[in-house]
């Protein structure tokens, strides 16, 4: 088992802890560890996993993805429907990947089967041969049948329930939890109250370190304390917070009062397992604002992560626009992403990389989140063995290639977002000045 390290973060009781992090900047945190809920999370790591926003789907479009290296494929099939299959054809293994997809009927490239949304094979005389060689391999033909996972599209994101065994008949799997524990109306938002803009990346580091590091408060006043638009996160602020923790069967949540006004909360961390951390401030039906992080487990070092804010405030579509508000937006997440991958592609279980041993690193009070975080992931994973004969050490290099569709360069995405609100700033404004002055 490669992550061995996990078994080191052991629970302490920790009162009070002081942390200088950097020169200039000291976060306190006191842990006051209150459980409402003895029990322990009843979600392992197989489940429902938000894919990508429904409208990356396009119609008639093979979206290829893996899940803990799993190679699967989504798509629409002719009403409309989200399937999602193996990206393995039943024939003779060959991948979709160069096939067609028309009204529901994918082709695979190989040798040319048909298989309709149902997925049974619909032209079994182009791969039985029994025109040129044996009748009887029509049986063993009329077998053929893609193999699924259920799939939902709910909030405007395709979910996926994963849990490693795929069925040729959708009514065979059964659901560990209801994807209501995901949605934010069940959360207690009404997110029709909310607009958004969100920003997908795929990272080549390993899904549970993103987690993790989605987990931490206290590297947002230092790696992003010059890029979060706030002026109470930066590397030169002093703080000190009370923690408050809530454990139920459904998640984890992580509650930040400011120490010197103990009814004023900073902020709270809700991680619904396996892939969902919802971030916020205050009761979710009167928050102004929500963010929604979603991590798939695309395999080994390889994940996607989607980021979509909810806001309550500047919901006006002109102004928006006149403003650019959702390209500066997107701005500021990939500045985030990108401080954080400085970070997290060297903290990946690259084997070349080496391990952390049990004496290397402290967990101290403020890292109650990330304790509880880790010692469920370890539990989790002796349990699903999403990594069972999948060889960890091994690159992927060919099929990485097909499935990072968002590239880890996030300096690309950057590039092209900031081109976008060049010319869109033009546009709106260097534009209309320049007709306006060869008018007059
Ligand atoms: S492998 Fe797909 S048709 Fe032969
Ligand atoms: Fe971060």
């Amino acid at each position: 088992m490669e992550n061995k390290q996990i078994n080191f973060f052991k629970s302490k009781d920790i009162n009070t802890v002081l942390k200088p992090f950097k020169k200039g900047s000291v976060v306190k945190i006191d842990s006051f560890d209150i459980r409402e809920n003895q029990q322990d999370l009843n979600i392992g790591l197989f489940g429902w996993y938000a894919i990508c926003p429904s409208k990356e789907l396009k119609i008639n479009t093979l979206h290829y993805f893996s899940l803990y290296d799993e190679p699967l494929v989504l798509y629409r099939d002719e009403y409309k429907n989200v399937r999602c299959i193996k990206n393995i054809c039943p024939h003779r293994g060959a991948s979709f990947f160069g096939g067609t997809l028309s009204n529901g009927v994918i082709t695979c490239p190989y040798h040319g089967a048909k298989f309709s949304s149902k997925g049974n094979c619909q032209n079994l005389d182009r791969i039985t041969c029994s025109h040129i060689v044996d009748n009887k391999y029509d049986n063993y033909a009329k077998k053929i049948h893609l193999s699924q996972y259920k799939t939902l599209e709910k909030d405007e994101y395709i979910f996926v329930h994963f849990s490693k065994k795929s069925e040729t008949d959708l009514n065979n799997i059964s659901e560990d939890l209801p994807i209501s524990n995901y949605q934010l109306s069940d959360n207690g938002f009404s997110h029709e109250d909310y607009v958004s803009e969100e920003v997908l990346v795929d990272f080549k580091c390993d899904w549970s370190r993103i987690i993790e590091n989605h987990l931490d408060i206290l590297h947002l006043f230092w790696v992003h304390g010059d890029t979060i638009p706030d002026k109470d996160v930066n590397k030169n602020v002093l703080v000190s917070f009370n923690q408050k923790i809530n454990i139920t069967p459904k998640y984890i949540e992580s509650i930040y009062f400011y120490k010197n006004a103990p009814s004023k909360e900073f902020i709270r961390i809700k991680y619904i397992p396996p892939g969902r951390i919802l971030i916020y401030k205050g009761n979710p039906s009167a928050c102004r604002y929500l963010q929604v992080l979603d991590h798939i487990p695309l395999g080994n070092n390889k994940a996607r992560v989607i980021v979509r804010h909810y806001r309550k405030f500047l919901k006006n579509k002109f102004l928006n626009n006149l403003i650019l508000f959702k390209e500066t937006q997107r701005k500021i997440f990939y500045k985030i992403f990108d401080e954080d991958y400085m970070i997290l592609k060297t903290q990946t279980y690259n084997h070349k990389l080496g391990f952390i041993k049990k004496d290397e690193i402290k967990l101290l009070g403020e890292d109650r989140i990330i304790n509880y975080f880790w010692k469920w992931y370890k539990k989790s994973e002796d349990k699903d063995s999403p990594w069972k004969n999948i060889n960890k050490t091994e690159n992927h290099t060919v099929y990485d290639n097909v499935i990072l569709k968002y590239p880890p360069e996030i300096k690309n995405l950057e590039v092209i977002n900031n081109i976008d609100i060049i010319r869109k700033t033009l546009v709106r404004f260097a534009a209309p000045l320049l007709i306006f002055m060869l008018i007059i």
